[in-house]
């Protein structure tokens, strides 16, 4: 079994700090006859520090965790990309935490991530988190940066995108092609970031003076079946093209306009939101709503490790603006 540095402590005499510092050369404590004697220990016996070893003194583990909700979404494995990019090329390393959306699960790995002790966070909250925790966390001097979900706590550091200039171009985007019948497929409203696309939706209504029916609303939940039922049922209420606040809902939503036998955009004009790799390789190409995702991931890497290292930081709110990547699921309404 490979040596320790208990068992290098143990053979010098000496604690496991105190080797513990002459690996990581913070030893001017240490007098040169108890160095020398560890340093010819680790030399006879080939000892390689462990990362444990090198946390001892440094206090860093240059490691940091992420947390989000649902791995399986391509937007969130593409923010994961940018994270990770934007840590390695600072040298640190990143724990990906999959959440599930679930409140519970994401207090079961802020634990492991202490466990670990990571020396920082960045956290995408599950539609219905229990905020408090990282409240707590954030409150305590642990670096954290909100990434994507924002909270309502002004003194964490957040990156996001404005979700309302969003939902606001994708409706408009349809009205300008002369829809009236524009449906809604909303994320999970408790979650804020779904709320601002929504109100982004309204206000386009509005301003292009299509008057809002509720009967074209469906609350739908990031997912591909979300967008399923939440089709059915505006199929059913006449409209002509349909808004879904995420791709995953707008791929369940193509899938139902086919199966009912109509043509996308001929019958049924479609746009999404995130413009993750698939949305381009669809058939029809989807029209979707693009969020600059690894952007947003590095420089919420860069916040954080920044923080970490005791930077002060020029901003702590980095918002970011979406564009419109437009493809071909979009025309005019068919002639009624
Ligand atoms: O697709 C998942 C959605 O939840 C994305 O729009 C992203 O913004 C995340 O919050």
């Amino acid at each position: 079994m490979a040596i320790t540095i208990k068992d290098i402590a143990k053979k010098a005499g000496v604690s496991i700090t105190t080797v513990s510092k002459i690996i990581n050369k913070k030893d001017d404590d240490i007098s040169d006859k108890t160095r020398e004697k560890v340093m010819k220990i680790i030399d006879d016996y080939n000892y390689v520090p462990s990362a444990l070893a090198t946390s001892l003194v440094t206090k860093k583990t240059n490691t940091i965790g992420l947390l989000v909700p649902d791995i399986s979404n391509a937007f969130f494995a593409e923010l994961a990309r940018g994270v990770e990019d934007g840590a390695n090329c600072e040298g640190y390393n990143v724990i990906l935490c999959n959440t599930d959306d679930n409140p519970d699960k994401e207090i079961q790995y802020l634990n492991v991530l202490k466990v670990k002790h990571v020396d920082g966070i960045i956290f995408l909250s599950a539609a219905l988190s229990n905020h408090n925790a990282i409240k707590r966390l954030n409150s305590e001097g642990f670096p954290i940066v909100v990434l994507d979900r924002t909270l309502d706590d002004e003194n964490i550091m957040t990156v996001y995108l404005d979700n309302f200039a969003g939902g606001y171009m994708a409706t408009k985007h349809l009205a300008e092609f002369g829809h009236k019948r524009i449906g809604c497929i909303t994320g999970p409203l408790k979650n804020k970031l779904a709320k601002h696309r929504f109100c982004g939706y309204k206000k386009a209504l509005e301003e292009m003076r299509i008057s809002f029916d509720e009967h074209l609303v469906h609350e739908g939940n990031f997912k591909t079946n979300g967008g399923e039922f939440g089709a059915k049922k505006l199929l059913k209420a006449g409209a002509t093209a349909i808004f879904a606040c995420n791709d995953l809902m707008a791929y369940g939503a193509y899938k139902v306009i086919q199966e009912q036998g109509l043509k996308i955009p001929q019958d049924i004009s479609v746009v999404g939101f995130d413009d993750i790799f698939m949305s381009d390789i669809l058939a029809p190409p989807l029209t979707s709503v693009k969020q600059p995702t690894h952007v947003m991931g590095m420089v919420s890497a860069a916040m954080l490790i920044k923080s970490i290292k005791g930077e002060k930081l020029e901003k702590t709110k980095m918002e970011f603006k979406p564009t419109l990547s437009v493809r071909k699921s979009v025309s005019p309404p068919a002639k009624s």
